[in-house]
This record gives C-alpha cells, sequence and structure tokens, in this order.
C-alpha cells in the first residue's frame, strides 16, 4: 500500500513497505489522539501518536492500564488470564515480578557480558563476512541476539535455532513468511489461550515443560535457573510459561531488526560509515538506530475511568495504543526526524516505552549488543552496496527488515 498519510495504523497491510511515517507525521500533526473504527467484530481504539501524549499516558497506569491485554486485538478475560505475562499487569502487582528479574538484566549485570558480546559479535561478523554479498539480516543481524539471549537464560545452544524459528512465527504472527497461521486471514480461535494466538506458543509451552521436568537442561548459572530456584513466590509453572514466551519473542526480533535498521542506514548512506568510523561514537549511533527502528511499534492500555489525552475525552474501558514508533520520530522533540544523526544526544526516543513501568527489561543488553555490533563492523568494512530494496515486516506490532541482501567491501587488511 502507498503511503498516502491517510493509511489505517490498524491494517498489517498498512505496513507491508514500511512503517507509514506520512501517516503518522499527519495524526501527529491533524489528529494526535485519533480513533480507529470497530472492524471485523474488533472494537475500535485510540492512536495516540504525539511523544509528550505518549509519556503522560505511559507514566499513568492507574489509568491507562496493561492489565487488559497490551496488543490491539480484543481478549476475552479467560484468554487474558491464560496468556498474561507480568508485562500484562499494573503496579503494585507487576513490582514482584519485576524486582526479581531485574538484576539479572540490569546495566551492572549486562556489563559483565561485554567481553562475551565482543566475542560472539567478532565470530558473527568474521563468519558472516567470508562472503563478499550477504542478506545482512540472516548472516549479521539475526544470528547474535538469541546467541546472548540463550546464554543469559541458560539455554543449550543447539536448541537456539528452533527456539528463534518459534520466536518469529509469535512475534511475526502476521507475516506468512514467519507463520502458516497468519493471524487476520485464518480463524485463529483454537490457539486463543496461547501466546499471540499461535501454534507456536503451544510448541514453546511444551519446550518449558520439558525444562520443568529437568528432560531439558539449563544452566544453573542462568536466569532461567535462578527464577525457577528463586525463595521468593511468585511464577507458577503457568506464569513461567509464559515468562518464557515473552523473552524468547522479546529479546530476539526486537534486537535483529535495530541491528538491521543500522545496516539499511550505514547502506543507504555511506557517509555514515565514514562519519561513524571518524567520531567512534557507538552508543550515540545506536541509540539513533534504535530510535529509527522502534521495532516494537505500538504497546494498548485500557483506560480504567473516564479521561482525557492530548485534549481528547477518553471512555472507561477504551482501548488506547500508545504507538511508540510516532513518539520517536516526533518533530517537536527531535530535529531531522528521520534521520541517523549519529551523535545525536540527548536521545529521549521511546523506541523501549520508556518512562512508565514496563519500561524494557533487556534494554541494556539490546543496547549493548547494538553499540559492540557497530564497532566490530566498522573496524572491518568500509561500504556496504544495497543490492536491491529490503523487504519489511506486515505488521503493525512488530517492524523491521526482513531481508538485505547486499555487497560488503572490506578495509583493506581487514580480510
Ligand atoms: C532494541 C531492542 C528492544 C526494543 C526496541 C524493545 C522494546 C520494548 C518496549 C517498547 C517495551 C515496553 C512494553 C510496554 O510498554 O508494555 C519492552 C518491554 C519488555 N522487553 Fe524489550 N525491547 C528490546 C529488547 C529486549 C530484549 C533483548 C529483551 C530480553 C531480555 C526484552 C524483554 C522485554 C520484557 C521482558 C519487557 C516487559 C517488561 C515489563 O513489563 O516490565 N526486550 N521492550
Amino acid at each position: 500500500m502507498i503511503d498516502d498519510g491517510f493509511l489505517n495504523v490498524g491494517d498489517h497491510d498498512s505496513f507491508a513497505n514500511g512503517v507509514p511515517h506520512k501517516t503518522f507525521e499527519r495524526l501527529r500533526r491533524e489528529n494526535p489522539v485519533s480513533w480507529t473504527e470497530p472492524t471485523d467484530g474488533m472494537r475500535g481504539f485510540w492512536s495516540v501518536t504525539r511523544h509528550a501524549d505518549i509519556l503522560a499516558a505511559n507514566g499513568a497506569p492507574d489509568v491507562f492500564s496493561s492489565a487488559q491485554g497490551i496488543r490491539i486485538e480484543d481478549q476475552t478475560h479467560e484468554e487474558y488470564l491464560a496468556r498474561r505475562t507480568f508485562q500484562e499487569t499494573d503496579p503494585p502487582e507487576h513490582r514482584i515480578t519485576r524486582k526479581m528479574v531485574n538484576p539479572a538484566f540490569s546495566r551492572p549485570a549486562m556489563q559483565k557480558y561485554e567481553s562475551l558480546v565482543r566475542e560472539m559479535a567478532a565470530e558473527v561478523l568474521d563468519t558472516a563476512l567470508t562472503h563478499p554479498e550477504i542478506d545482512g539480516v540472516e548472516t549479521i543481524a539475526k544470528q547474535l541476539p538469541m546467541l546472548m539471549l540463550g546464554q543469559i537464560l541458560g539455554l543449550p545452544r543447539d536448541d537456539l535455532d528452533w527456539l528463534v524459528e518459534k520466536g518469529d512465527a509469535l512475534i511475526g504472527n502476521s507475516d506468512p513468511d514467519f507463520t502458516d497461521f497468519v493471524i487476520d486471514k485464518i480463524d485463529s480461535d483454537a490457539y486463543r489461550f496461547m501466546p499471540f494466538r499461535s501454534p507456536a506458543g503451544a510448541d514453546l509451552y511444551d519446550y518449558v515443560d520439558k525444562i520443568l521436568s529437568g528432560e531439558t537442561k539449563v544452566s544453573s548459572e542462568g536466569v532461567l535457573a535462578r527464577v525457577l530456584g528463586s525463595a521468593e513466590p511468585g511464577m507458577s509453572a503457568a506464569d513461567f510459561k509464559n515468562f518464557f514466551c515473552l523473552l524468547i519473542a522479546a529479546g530476539n526480533d526486537t534486537t535483529r531488526y535495530s541491528i538491521a535498521m543500522s545496516l539499511y542506514r550505514l547502506a543507504r548512506d555511506p557517509v555514515l560509515l565514514d562519519q561513524l568510523a571518524a567520531t567512534q561514537c557507538w552508543e550515540t549511533a545506536a541509540d539513533e538506530f534504535i530510535r529509527l527502528a522502534s521495532p516494537t511499534m505500538h504497546f494498548r492500555r485500557t483506560a480504567t475511568c473516564d479521561a482525557e489525552l492530548g485534549g481528547q475525552a477518553i471512555g472507561k474501558g477504551d482501548k488506547v495504543v500508545l504507538w511508540f514508533v510516532s513518539g520517536s520520530r516526533d518533530e517537536n522533540v527531535f530535529d531531522r526526524p528521520h534521520d541517523a544523526v549519529i551523535d545525536r544526544s540527548p536521545n529521549p526516543n521511546t523506541a523501549f516505552g520508556q518512562g512508565g513501568p514496563h519500561f524494557c527489561l533487556g534494554m541494556w543488553l539490546a543496547r549493548m549488543e547494538i553499540r559492540i555490533v557497530l564497532e566490530l563492523l566498522c573496524q572491518r568494512v568500509e561500504r556496504l552496496d544495497m543490492l536491491e530494496e529490503p523487504s519489511w515486516t506486515r505488521s503493525n506490532f512488530i517492524c523491521g527488515v526482513k531481508r538485505l541482501p547486499m555487497r560488503v567491501h572490506l578495509r583493506s587488511g581487514a580480510a
């Protein structure tokens, strides 16, 4: 679909050629809290597109609650109960699990992994760059996130490819490249109690059963063993299954698509690679590519009472969708919002859901991985040429480049 500024953001097809930024730009300007009419039995919803309104709603979980579902689709209470994770709870309940898992993903905890990430990223790049023509997504962007997550969670390395495939099917449940069960094309009723209404959720539940029974051994050093062995009361087996699915879904594609966005921008604008090599501003560049990617484009809240947001009256029970992808490009906050300004600082983007209790658990891990990939890539590569236009996920939830055929020009001595 061509983005004429008036696409329906509730329709996955509106995103099949990339994020419809013209539409979001118009909404921010003309109708920042806009209503999408109900379709096919799905209730209508509000879209919040301005940075300030997103932060306001995200910071008020008592009014804009996560505890009735966080994606646009409607859920019955039974479906909600079967599928919910701590991401679908509000404070103070949310704090219990968040406190349990936070230390494992904190900034200091991640710093301990820096040398391991360097080793793994070097291995991934050195393998990928032996070929002059590569698919940057398959050979680089996809590889590191699961390797690292597997390490942190303590999963057997042999299982990681299978887990990536299942994570893709969950989070890419509206894209036929990732699943045969395309959510808006089939009757997914049979899977309504599974994560993302996907049969991949059932496969992952079975996998967790094997962890719980001890058939699949997880490392005693990993987060999973620590959560399972925690003295704190907290996670039932059902909670643990959903927590596992959340990590597999949230911890892969997001970082992959941020790395893919970095590669895409560096190939599209070769000056950036020169600038990066000259300034070595890896950290700000990583944040800038994450801002531009904002791969989890929205999360939903539900109004717990009549409320006002951005001048709009919201009714109790209304679904309110926070478009983080739009907040990250709000012209009222970001100068040259569509450009990659690699030394941008400060960079108050909304890609990680900042400003709310649910801000990303894996933020420090993702930022570190992307920063290190940029640094090691720059040491090895002088120029990237795109061989085809990239293809994008068909989803209004997860945004990313799926394939990025490119030619690599190595720096002399880097072969
Ligand atoms: C660039 C990469 C990433 C992006 C852009 C991203 C984005 C987000 C966003 C926007 C939220 C807020 C959700 C909400 O408001 O309901 C979130 C939460 C979350 N993220 Fe990430 N994420 C990334 C990487 C990761 C990684 C690597 C992990 C794995 C550990 C992860 C695990 C989670 C979890 C568990 C939550 C829920 C936290 C809570 O509810 O307290 N994310 N992420």
